[in-house]
């Protein structure tokens, strides 16, 4: 197992949490998908260099309404996002396998409009990539890569854990390129159909932390796994957080509820400074949502035992 033991425990408990809240209600699961489909074509798209913003992408893709001064291609990228989101949850309803036919779509989808000789198939010319490491495979090496890739994918599905299954499963896709421009989108358009497979919601990988996304993601093409699937896990864990607290049913004395870390250092003894360095390295559970940290009153219980002896 390659993710950190204490964050997938807390992954595997979060998931528990929120299959005892099913069945959930067809109202919140429809407000949690609109939020997602924003929140997901804004991050993924402006990754890769999209200028919307997000209350820009939510007029898109929710109204159709193009934005003046913006390249039309920024509005079809954010359209075609959202087919292709769209498209795989139909994917994970149907229950269906995952073909090249399917990973090839998902890229036709995503480059509609943009790309018209070129999507939807297999590169036919050489890639480099800015700033990366690695040389992706020659155009030739990509079919059989690809079916290496597929084989992998339904050999590993019921063996690996979930996440370093999703992480892994990004990485070599990525690293493969197998498609002339959208490989990045695509790559994690996959990665939430494998998650979604196994009852999981699908996460966002933020713009925000777009310089650890591809840090960590050299690291890996160079053999070092831990740091990008660990990344991984933090963005399964945030997801999972997300969606128990639009689910759960409120209650006076919650201990699941999120605070501030400003609240959080008021129940204990550490400053706001040193929770917000425990919440970036991972010791206190606790997500972003927005531009901050929070956590929940049972986080810092939890982390104030465990560390008692230390201080
Ligand atoms: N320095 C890097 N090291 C490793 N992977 C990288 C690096 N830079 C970019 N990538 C990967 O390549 C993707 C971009 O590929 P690209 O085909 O242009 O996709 P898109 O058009 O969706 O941006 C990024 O999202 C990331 O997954
Ligand atoms: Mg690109």
């Amino acid at each position: 197992m390659i993710v950190d033991k204490e964050l997938f425990e807390r992954i595997i408990k979060k998931k528990k949490k929120l299959d005892s809240l099913r069945p959930f209600s067809k109202a919140s699961l429809s407000r949690l998908k609109e939020n997602f489909d924003v929140e997901s074509t804004y991050n993924s798209n402006a990754i890769e260099g999209n200028t919307l913003t997000k209350s820009e992408t939510k007029l898109v893709i929710e109204k159709g309404i193009t934005i003046g001064g913006k390249p039309m291609r920024e509005y079809f990228e954010a359209i075609n996002h959202k087919k292709a989101i769209d498209f795989i949850e139909s994917i994970v309803t149907e229950k269906k396998e995952i073909t090249k036919e399917i990973v090839c779509k998902i890229n036709w989808f995503v480059l509609d409009n943009i790309e018209e000789d070129e999507k939807g198939i297999y590169r036919l010319r050489k890639v480099h990539i800015e700033g990366a490491s690695f040389v992706p495979p020659k155009p030739d090496l990509v079919p059989e890569q690809m079916e290496e890739f597929l084989e992998w994918l339904k050999e590993n599905q019921n063996k690996m854990n979930i996440v370093d299954f999703a992480a892994l499963a990004h990485e070599k896709f990525v690293f493969i390129h197998p498609f002339i421009d959208g490989n990045g989108r695509c790559t994690r358009l996959l990665m939430n159909l494998l998650l979604m497979q196994k009852g999981y919601p699908s996460t966002i990988i933020l713009k925000a932390e777009i310089k650890k996304y591809i840090r960590t993601l050299d690291q890996a093409h160079l053999d070092n796994y831990a740091p990008f699937v660990n990344f991984i896990a933090r963005s399964i864990e945030r997801s999972l957080a997300l969606w128990i607290d639009a689910l759960r049913i409120p209650s006076e004395s919650d201990e699941d509820e999120f605070i501030s870390l400003a609240e959080a250092s008021r129940l204990c003894s550490y400053s706001q400074e040193y929770l917000s360095l425990l919440a970036r390295k991972g010791k206190l559970e606790s997500i972003k949502k927005g531009r901050n940290w929070v956590t929940t009153r049972k986080a810092v219980r939890e982390y104030v035992d465990k560390n008692k002896g230390k201080l």
